[in-house]
């Protein structure tokens, strides 16, 4: 049983609220990591395995009763827990950079700030299920309503977490800025109210800077 938290600095992870354009920046951090001669791995939370792809179904489906958030934290984390198994630490044992839309930080907001669970019992799940860090977490931060109003157009049945209220986005967004001002080595903030060009530019920049601190080891 994993119980140590470890730090892998080929982990980098997109984080932000609804709208906020992680699609285009994964798309920066794959292109900019391809054109240095790496191998990437691009995945995503919940989700990135089958099974996880259908937990992620469970999860989001607006159909059934409503989640108990106890019940949404432990699937979040079993989504994860085979995810980590079966993508993240073999993409990290042959040497590739992966890349996941969400991981643990997103639970920590959606489930900890949003719904209001215990922080304690998510880092518990974070060191016994998970045992992973990423090098480097990229946080899109947006005004709620900006983001609202950006998602609008494009889905037409929003899943069962686009369907909360702006209350509940305003404490998840509060909940990422605070993890990114409690871990500044990990995260870079970027101002996702800018036009897409200046938002790509700034995800580079933040990436070309975090690859410049890797030893030969890191990329090993
Ligand atoms: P996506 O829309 O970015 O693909 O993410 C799916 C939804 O799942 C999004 O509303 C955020 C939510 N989520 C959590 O609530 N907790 C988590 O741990 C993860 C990974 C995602």
């Amino acid at each position: 049983m994993t119980e140590a938290l470890l730090t892998h600095p080929r982990l980098i992870t997109l984080e932000g609220g609804e709208g906020a354009g992680k699609t285009s920046a994964i798309t920066a951090v794959r292109e900019l990591l391809q054109a240095r001669g790496h191998d990437v791995a691009l995945t995503r939370e919940p989700g990135g395995t089958p099974l996880a792809e259908r937990i992620r179904e469970l999860l989001l489906d607006p159909r059934d009763e409503a989640l108990a958030p106890e019940t949404e934290l432990l699937l979040m984390f079993a989504s994860r827990a085979q995810h980590v198994r079966q993508v993240l630490r073999p993409a990290l044992q042959r040497g590739a950079f992966v890349v996941s839309d969400r991981f643990t930080d997103s639970s920590y907001a959606y489930q900890g700030h949003g719904r209001g669970l215990d922080a304690e019992w998510i880092a518990a799940l974070e060191r016994r299920a998970v045992g992973l860090k990423p090098g480097l977490t990229l946080l899109l931060d947006l005004d709620v309503r900006e983001g609202r109003a950006r998602t609008a157009g494009r889905d037409l049945w929003p899943d069962r977490i686009e369907s909360e209220q702006d209350d509940f986005f305003e404490r998840v967004r509060a909940g990422f800025r605070a993890r990114a001002l409690a871990e500044p080595g990990r995260f870079r903030l970027i101002d996702a109210s800018q036009p897409p060009v200046a938002v790509g530019a700034a995800v580079t920049d933040a990436l070309s800077a975090y690859l410049g601190t890797l030893t030969d080891s890191d990329l090993a």
